[in-house]
């Protein structure tokens, strides 16, 4: 008789620690502790047995009921700190839920497009050369033939990093580092990043050109009007028109700004444009023979020309956007787009 009672309150305690664990939810756990701990559950008929049972096998087994029930209600109390807790058991995990891909990054657009336009003038023929970033005022200025009294040699303009070294405000000093290096034929093109005191819709602090040189025997200004003319069809659209104006810089004589025919209205006129029907994408000219004097070719042996364009301006063209500062603010909405 008694040994079955101990056998029945053993099996009542297992099933219910069974039950305590396998509870995923405190609903669940409430209702497993009603049918076994509560006034009406398994324990309760259980003690409601002990009191038929015969006087002297009675305190044996009412210990062993109680050890059972203290037992059961131990476990409870973990089950129940452990869903409050938070704790998952591991029938709640769904391992057929798909993983959390982390987000893929990209190549920023302005690195795509300075990419884009090597490519074009890699295919031309050019080498591709790259320098610092940090320039002495000789190669920043001296050497490209700017006069002592230049504007853009002041605070004003440049960021000096002390008397005789600044944040190069444009690519050209690739230019005489690049004659420095060697002998023509010189085809090079050279991409980075440049720096002015400027900070408008329209300008950033720091910038991207890509800087062009090819020095040779016997080219004209045809040659320079040629290859600029294959890069904008390739960069744009295959008919793209180009237009030379007459400008100036200290290193190249003559000097001339090309322009694309407006990308969105095709030189009809409109709001990008500002109705004049083109674009200016870049300065350029034949090297002034004053910028060979520093690197020691002849100017009656060799002639040559050059061009910097900018990485920023080509690309608000091309995806027709109208504020420089969106390049630089890493909103991933705006990046993404690419
Ligand atoms: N360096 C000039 C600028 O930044 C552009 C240029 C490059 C002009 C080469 C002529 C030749 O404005």
């Amino acid at each position: 008789m008694s040994s079955q009672f101990i056998e029945k309150a053993r099996q009542v305690e297992s099933r219910a620690s069974e039950a305590f664990k396998a509870a995923t939810s405190e609903a669940e756990l409430e209702a497993a502790r009603i049918a076994f701990l509560g006034a009406r559950g398994l324990f309760a008929e259980l003690m409601k047995e002990l009191g038929q049972l015969p006087n002297e096998v009675r305190p044996q087994a009412g210990g062993e009921a109680n050890r059972a029930r203290k037992k059961a209600t131990e476990v409870y109390q973990a089950a129940k700190e452990a869903l409050e807790r938070g704790a998952v058991s591991e029938d709640s995990l769904d391992v057929t839920l798909p993983g959390r891909r982390p987000a893929p990054g990209r190549r920023h657009i302005i690195s795509r497009t300075t990419a884009e336009i090597c490519a074009i003038f890699a295919q031309l023929g050019f080498s591709i050369v790259e320098g610092p970033e940090v320039e002495t005022d000789y190669y920043n200025f001296e050497a490209l033939n700017f006069p002592p009294d230049h504007p853009s040699r002041d605070m004003q303009d440049t960021f000096f990093v002390s008397r005789d070294l600044l944040l190069r405000t444009h690519t050209s000093p690739m230019q005489v580092r690049s004659m420095e290096k060697s002998r023509p034929p010189v085809w090079v093109v050279a991409p980075g990043k440049t720096y002015r005191r400027d900070s408008d819709i329209s300008h950033s602090p720091m910038f991207h050109q890509v800087e062009g040189l090819l020095v040779d025997r016997g080219i004209t200004f045809a040659d320079l009007k040629g290859i600029l003319t294959s890069f904008a069809a390739s960069m744009f659209s295959p008919d793209t028109k180009i237009r030379l104006r007459p400008s100036f810089f200290p290193f190249t004589e003559p000097s001339a700004e090309v322009d694309i025919a407006c990308v969105l209205c095709g030189g009809r006129g409109c709001r990008l444009c500002g109705d004049s029907g083109w674009l200016e994408i870049l300065g350029s000219g034949m090297v002034d023979p004053n910028v060979y004097a520093f690197v020691n070719y002849d100017p009656e042996e060799f002639s040559g020309f050059a061009f910097g364009l900018g990485v920023e301006r080509v690309a608000m063209l091309k995806y027709g956007l109208d504020d420089i500062r969106m390049f630089y603010e890493s909103d991933l909405r705006f990046l993404a787009q690419f």
